[in-house]
C-alpha cells in the first residue's frame, strides 16, 4: 500500500489498550465485592453481575445494598463527620490533594476499568474523564484550603448521600465527593448498578490516601438501594445525578425532611448553527456534542437547530462525517463510538427511534454485533415530535431548521429542560446576544462539552437545580453557622365578642398586574387589633387569583432586562416613599401586633437600601478555566419567584423577600403575613408611586396553607420560598416536583428578620441562577 493510498482510505488496524492490570485488580478482589463501609470492604452479599457491555462478559459481582447496609454506612459517616469537620481546611486539602495525586498515578488503570465497565471509548475515559477527575480533586483541595478563611460564617451540612449515574461513573463520583469532603462533610455514595467498579477501585485509593475511616462510604446496588439512602433520616443532603423521573421522585421523597438537595438531571440541549458559522468546525463540534460517550451525556447537544440557508450543506457535511465514525471495541484507541452501557438502554434507544417519524439517516459504517447502536440523524420532525422533546440518551441526533435568531431562541427554549446549549457563529455580537436568552445553565459558544472544576455546571427547569463546580458548587455543601430557633406559629388576633370599628372600615384588595383586584372567590376576612378593634378586611385569595398573579408576573418578565441601575433607582425610590410615610406604617404595625412598629419600618427602609445597593453589585465572575478563552459565570434572575412572607414581621418580612427578588430582576407573587396582612395592602400605594412597572410585584392575601399548593404546583413559577410561620415546607417541596422549580423553605426553623441573617448574599443566591457561558478564542 502506498502512502497516498493510506491517506485516501485512512484504513487502520486495531490499537487495543491492554487490560491486564484491570483484570489483575478484579482478580485480587476475587471478582466479588462487598460495600466499602467505615474504611473496609464488607463481606459480599446478595450479589449481582457487573458486565462489560462491549463483550457481554461478567467482569465482577457486586453486592445489592440493603437498608441494613445503608444504615451501617450512614452510621459510619455520622461517627466520622465531627472529627473530619474539625480538621483544619489545610488538613482536608492535603487529603484531597493526595486523592488527586493517586488518581493521576493510577489514571490508566482507572480509565481502562471505566471503559470495560461502561463501554465508553478508551480515548474518552483516558483523555477526558480521568483528567477531569484529577482536576476536580486538585481544585477542591484548593477550596478546602481557602474555605475557612473565605467563608467564615459557614459550616458543613453533615452526612451527604450521593446517588450517581452510569454515564460518567468516576467523574460523577468526583463531582459529588470532592466538594462534600472539602466542605467538611462525610459521604455515603451509591454508584449506578451498571457501573460500580471504578467507585470500588476509588475506595481502595481512599485507603491508600489514608482518608480517615467513615469519611467516604460506598454502597452498591440498584434504585432500591438509592431510595433507601435518600430516605435515611441520618442523611443531611442528597446530591443526585440521573433521570428527571427519578429526580422528581427524590424531590418528593425528601420533601419536608429538611434535607438539602441538588439535582442534576436530563436535557435535550440545543445545538444552534447560524449561517455564518465555520461549518466544518461546527460539524466537528457536533461529533463531540452527540457522539461523545455515544450520546449518553446529560448535556449532549442532541437537538440540532441549523439556519435554513446552510441546512442542506451542513447536513451533507455531517453525514459524510458520520460515515467516518468508527464504532467498536471501546478498548481500541481508534474507536470513536463505543458500546451502549447495557442491553436495557440499547432497547430503549431502539424503541424510541423505531417509533419516531421523520427521515432517518444511519451512518454508513460497520456496526459490530452486540450492544452497539449506529450514529443516527433524524430530520423532518416537528417541534412537538416526541424525539424533539424527549431525551434519547444514545447516539441519535434530531435536526430542525430555523430562519431568524429570534426563531432559533424560541425553538431552543421550547423544551421542559434547560441544561446546556451550544451556539455556533462567527459573529460575536450575535453569540453574546443569544447566550443570555437561552434557558440553560451552561452555554458553549463555538465549542461544546467544555467542563472544568472551576466552572459551575447544572441546569434550570426540569434539568434540575444547584451547581457543581466552582465556589457556587461548594455552597451546596455548606450552611450558615449557628443555632436556629424553632418556628413558632403566629396566630391572628382573635375576633372579639363585639368588634369596635377603628376608623373607616376598608376592605383591601389584591395587587395584580399593577391594579387592585377583588378576590375571585368574593370572600374576605376581618383583621382585628389585640384590643379587638376591627382594623379592616383583606381578600381571601384562591387558586384563580394565584393564576392571575402569575400571568401578570410572567407578562412583567421584561423586568429582567431593565438595567441593574434602573432596578436600584426604583428600590431607592420605594424606600424614599416608605420613609415619607414611616409614622403611618409604624402605627399600622402597632395596631395589628400591639408592639411598636417604628424599628420595623426603619429596618424595612434600610433593607430596601441594602438591595438597591446590591442590585448593581452582585457580580458574576470570569472563571480561571484551563482553555484559551473565558468562562463567564453570570448571575441571572431565576424567573418568577413566589413567596409566602414571614408572619411575624408584617412589613419587614414582605420587604425582606420582595427586595432581593426584584433587585435581581425577578417578578414576584407575594402572599403577605397571614395574621397581619394590612401592612402589605397599605404598601400597594408605595409601590404604585415608585415607578415600579406593573406586574413586577403582585400581592395575594390569604391563608398560607391553602395557597402553598397552587403556588408550588404552578408550571409558570420558577422558584418558591416560604417563610410562613405555618410550616408548609412539605407541601411546597412535594408540589414543586411538577416542574422542579427551586424551593427555599424554613423547614421548621425561625429567622430573626431584624438581624443580619435576614439579608444579603444568601438571599441574592436564591434569587439568581449561575449561567456559565464558555467563550473560547482563537482560530
Ligand atoms: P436513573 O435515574 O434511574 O439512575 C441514576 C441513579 O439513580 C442510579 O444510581 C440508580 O440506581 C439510582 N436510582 C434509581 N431509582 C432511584 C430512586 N427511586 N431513588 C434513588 N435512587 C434511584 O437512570 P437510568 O435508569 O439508569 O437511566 C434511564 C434514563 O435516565 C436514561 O435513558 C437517560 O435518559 C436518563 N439518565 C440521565 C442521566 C444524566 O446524567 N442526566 C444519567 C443517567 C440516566
Amino acid at each position: 500500500m502506498t502512502i497516498k493510498e493510506i491517506f485516501d482510505t485512512m484504513s487502520y488496524g486495531p490499537a487495543l489498550e491492554a487490560n491486564s492490570e484491570a483484570l489483575d485488580w478484579l482478580a485480587r478482589h476475587d471478582h466479588s465485592f462487598g460495600h466499602f463501609i467505615d474504611g473496609s470492604f464488607t463481606a459480599p452479599e446478595a450479589l449481582f453481575d457487573s458486565r462489560n457491555p462491549a463483550t457481554g462478559k461478567v467482569l465482577a459481582q457486586v453486592s445489592q445494598g440493603s437498608t441494613a447496609s445503608i444504615d451501617a454506612a450512614v452510621a459510619a459517616a455520622r461517627r466520622a463527620q465531627p472529627k473530619w469537620a474539625r480538621l483544619s481546611g489545610h488538613k482536608r486539602a492535603q487529603y484531597l490533594y493526595a486523592l488527586a495525586r493517586l488518581v493521576q498515578k493510577h489514571a490508566r488503570l482507572l480509565a481502562v476499568l471505566e471503559t470495560m465497565d461502561n463501554g465508553k471509548p478508551i480515548r474518552e475515559s483516558r483523555d477526558i474523564d480521568l483528567p477531569l477527575v484529577a482536576r476536580h480533586f486538585y481544585y477542591h483541595a484548593g477550596l478546602a484550603q481557602l474555605a475557612p478563611a473565605e467563608l467564615p460564617g459557614m459550616e458543613p451540612l453533615g452526612v451527604c448521600g450521593a446517588v450517581i449515574p452510569w454515564n460518567f461513573p468516576l467523574l460523577m463520583l468526583a463531582w459529588k465527593v470532592a466538594p462534600a469532603l472539602a466542605a467538611g462533610n462525610t459521604v455515603v455514595l451509591k454508584p449506578a448498578e451498571y457501573t460500580p467498579l471504578t467507585a470500588l477501585l476509588f475506595a481502595d485509593l481512599s485507603r491508600e490516601a489514608g482518608l480517615p475511616r467513615g469519611v467516604l462510604n460506598i454502597v452498591t446496588g440498584d434504585g432500591d438501594t438509592g431510595a433507601a439512602l435518600v430516605a435515611h433520616p441520618g442523611v443531611d443532603k442528597i446530591a443526585f445525578t440521573g433521570s428527571t423521573a427519578v429526580g422528581k421522585a427524590i424531590r418528593r421523597a425528601t420533601a419536608g425532611t429538611g434535607k438539602a438537595l441538588t439535582l442534576e438531571l436530563g436535557g435535550k440541549s440545543p445545538y444552534i448553527v447560524f449561517d455564518d458559522a465555520d461549518l466544518d468546525s461546527a460539524v466537528e463540534g457536533l461529533v463531540d456534542a452527540i457522539w461523545f460517550n455515544g450520546g449518553q451525556v446529560c448535556c449532549a447537544g442532541s437537538r440540532l437547530l441549523v439556519q435554513e440557508g446552510v441546512a442542506d450543506r451542513f447536513h451533507t457535511k455531517l453525514k459524510r462525517r458520520m460515515d467516518g465514525l468508527r464504532i467498536g471495541d471501546p478498548l481500541d484507541k481508534c474507536i470513536d463510538v463505543g458500546a451502549v452501557v447495557d442491553p436495557v438502554q440499547l432497547a430503549t434507544i431502539t424503541r424510541l427511534v423505531d417509533a419516531s417519524e421523520g427521515d432517518k439517516y444511519t451512518a454508513d459504517t460497520p456496526v459490530p454485533e452486540g450492544c452497539f447502536y449506529p450514529p443516527t440523524l433524524i430530520t423532518g420532525l416537528s417541534a412537538a415530535s416526541p424525539l424533539m422533546q424527549e431525551e434519547i440518551f444514545g447516539p441519535v441526533l434530531v435536526s430542525m431548521t430555523f430562519r431568524t435568531p429570534a426563531e432559533a431562541v424560541e425553538l431552543a427554549n421550547n423544551t421542559r429542560y434547560g441544561l446546556a446549549a451550544t451556539v455556533w457563529t462567527e459573529n460575536v455580537n450575535l453569540a453574546l446576544d443569544i447566550a443570555p436568552k437561552l434557558r440553560a445553565g451552561v452555554v458553549w459558544v463555538n465549542g461544546t462539552n467544555m467542563f472544568d472544576a472551576a466552572a459551575g455546571f447544572g441546569g434550570v427547569r426540569e434539568s434540575g437545580f444547584g451547581r457543581e463546580g466552582g465556589w457556587e458548587g461548594l455552597h451546596a455543601y455548606l450552611r450558615p453557622k449557628g443555632k436556629t430557633n424553632p418556628l413558632k406559629a403566629v396566630a391572628a388576633m382573635p375576633a372579639p365578642k363585639t368588634a369596635t370599628v377603628d376608623g373607616l372600615d376598608r376592605t383591601a384588595k389584591l395587587l395584580i398586574g399593577g391594579k387592585q383586584a377583588r378576590p375571585d372567590g368574593g370572600y374576605s376576612k376581618p383583621v382585628y387589633s389585640p384590643r379587638g378593634a376591627l382594623l379592616g378586611h383583606t381578600g381571601i385569595g384562591n387558586r384563580k387569583d394565584i393564576r392571575n398573579a402569575v400571568e401578570a408576573a410572567q407578562a412583567a418578565k421584561g423586568w429582567a432586562r431593565a438595567t441593574a441601575h434602573t432596578r436600584a433607582q426604583i428600590l431607592f425610590y420605594i424606600a424614599e416613599n416608605l420613609s415619607a410615610r414611616a409614622e403611618e406604617f409604624a402605627a399600622r404595625i402597632k395596631a395589628q401586633t400591639g408592639s411598636s412598629g417604628a424599628n420595623e419600618v426603619e429596618a424595612a427602609i434600610a433593607r430596601l437600601f441594602t438591595y438597591a445597593a446590591w442590585a448593581d453589585k452582585f457580580d458574576g465572575a470570569v472563571k480561571s478555566v484551563p482553555i484559551r478563552g473565558v468562562a463567564l459565570a453570570m448571575n441571572e434572575p431565576c424567573g418568577v419567584i413566589a413567596a409566602l412572607c414571614p408572619d411575624e414581621a408584617p412589613l419587614l418580612g414582605l420587604i425582606s423577600v420582595m427586595a432581593p427578588a426584584i433587585a435581581m430582576g425577578n417578578p414576584c407573587v407575594l402572599v403577605p403575613s397571614e395574621p397581619f396582612p394590612l401592612s402589605a395592602t397599605d404598601f400597594y400605594q408605595v409601590l404604585e408611586t415608585s415607578d415600579l412597572p406593573a406586574g413586577v410585584v403582585n400581592i395575594v392575601t390569604g391563608p398560607h396553607t391553602d395557597l402553598a399548593k397552587p403556588l408550588a404546583g404552578h408550571m409558570d413559577i420558577d422558584a418558591v420560598w416560604s417563610f410562613s410561620s405555618t410550616d408548609v415546607s412539605t407541601i411546597i417541596e412535594t408540589e414543586s416536583a411538577t416542574n422542579l422549580k427551586r424551593t427555599w423553605v424554613n423547614n421548621g426553623r425561625a429567622r430573626d428578620w431584624m438581624a443580619a441573617e435576614a439579608e444579603g448574599r444568601a438571599f441574592l443566591r436564591q434569587a439568581t441562577e449561575v449561567k456559565t457561558v464558555w467563550v473560547p478564542y482563537g482560530e
